[in-house]
């Protein structure tokens, strides 16, 4: 765990391992965790005990066929001419397009497999402050994927994110976990297994991306794209990166013609500073509405912070500075809730962490 903040935290809440290769027979192989976020797919694979991390895009042709998924489809993202259409199909969290998300899974689950699908189970991560029929969602896309899925259980992601991040969730009051993913930050409270608060805002990597976009077209009239503006403000993030510039290129508005702009560290960081603002007024909203003998835990705790957008540069100082909380930063942000699903499938006294989602919202 990487550590922001005065003091070094010593009181962490109990640890898992981690690395302990325990394998419990009550759980088939052929069983996957699911983490579907806007930006990357993570599915853990509990035959390899790896997890795959791939963009959850899709390109269709002409309406109707499917040219590319994953990472092969981003590439084409911003690109494609325009019978091809590439699209992210969840949005702010939940299940947008459902048709879409459903050849994507197919086609992943069945590559993890090596092209044959057989009956297997599947742990999904879902989010907690949605509405029923969201959550709902999530069950019938994998049962009606045609992944031959024998048993479908949920877990909520706060609680696989604490599993991630090595907290034994089940025996620690008192946790609070911050996951600032690409559409959406969630903010929750856990406590002794459950989930005692939890809020779902619709910042993270996307809305940084359209801020430094917004911010370059008014200021300098050039057009960048997001892709563009994801690699400048992850390239400022970057120790190696030094001078303090970046360069893009872009559409000037005016002549309409290629051009290239150097953007400062300065620029970038106060185009984020609105969103970091977001996350950290949310952040003391769930704080002001904690019971206070778990505020107390989550004083000595501090809060953990996830999601691949929480690298974002500053954003763990900034929350350090303005809720007074040491900040316990992700050692592999991106994969901590499918590190959390890991748990739930391969130890036994986490398996109650999952339930099934049969006839929610029905
Ligand atoms: N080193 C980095 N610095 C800053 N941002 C990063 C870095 N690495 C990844 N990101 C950002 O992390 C985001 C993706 O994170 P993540 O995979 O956690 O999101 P997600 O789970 O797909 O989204 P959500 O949880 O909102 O549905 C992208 O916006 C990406 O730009
Ligand atoms: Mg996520």
């Amino acid at each position: 765990m990487l550590w922001f903040g005065q003091k070094k935290n010593t009181n962490i809440p109990s640890q898992v391992h981690p690395k302990e290769k325990y394998k419990d027979p009550g759980f088939s192989s052929n069983t996957y965790g699911i983490d579907l976020g806007t930006c990357n797919i993570k599915i853990y694979n509990a035959a390899t005990d790896k997890i795959l991390v791939q963009k959850n895009i899709i390109a269709i042709q002409n309406k109707k066929t499917m040219i590319a998924y994953g990472n092969e489809a981003y590439e084409m993202y911003e690109k494609a001419p325009s019978n091809i259409r590439v699209s992210y199909p969840i949005g702010s969290g939940v299940i947008a397009d459902i048709n879409n998300m459903e050849l994507l899974l197919k086609s992943f689950t069945k590559d993890e497999q090596g092209g044959t699908l057989r009956p297997a189970d599947f742990y999904v991560a879902v989010p907690t402050d949605v509405t029923e029929v969201e959550r709902r969602a999530f069950y019938d896309l994998v049962k009606d994927a045609g992944v031959k899925a024998r048993n479908i259980l949920a877990v909520e992601k706060a609680i696989a994110d604490g599993l991630g991040l090595g907290i034994d969730v089940k025996n620690s009051q008192g946790v609070m976990i911050v996951d600032v993913g690409y559409d959406t930050t969630e903010i929750s409270i856990l406590s002794l297994g459950g989930i005692v608060l939890s809020r779902l805002i619709k910042v993270g990597g996307h809305a940084f991306d359209t801020a430094i976009v917004s911010a370059v077209r008014r200021e300098y009239n050039l057009v960048i794209g997001m892709k563009t503006a994801e690699s400048v403000r992850v390239s400022f993030g970057d120790i190696s990166h030094n001078g303090g510039v970046a360069t893009v290129y872009g559409r000037d508005i005016v002549t309409g013609l290629p051009m290239e702009r150097s953007l400062t560290h300065d620029f970038v960081s106060g185009v984020l500073k609105e969103n970091f603002r977001t996350i950290v007024d949310n952040i003391k909203v769930i704080l002001e509405r904690t019971p206070p003998e778990l505020s107390a835990d989550i004083y000595r705790h501090g809060l953990f912070l996830t999601g691949g957008a929480s690298q974002e540069e500053g954003l763990a100082d900034r929350i350090h500075e303005e809720v007074k909380l040491d900040v316990n930063a992700a050692e592999s942000p991106v994969n901590t809730v499918a590190l959390g699903l890991a748990q739930v499938i391969k130890k036994s006294q986490y398996r109650t962490l999952a339930y099934t989602i049969e006839g929610l919202g029905k």
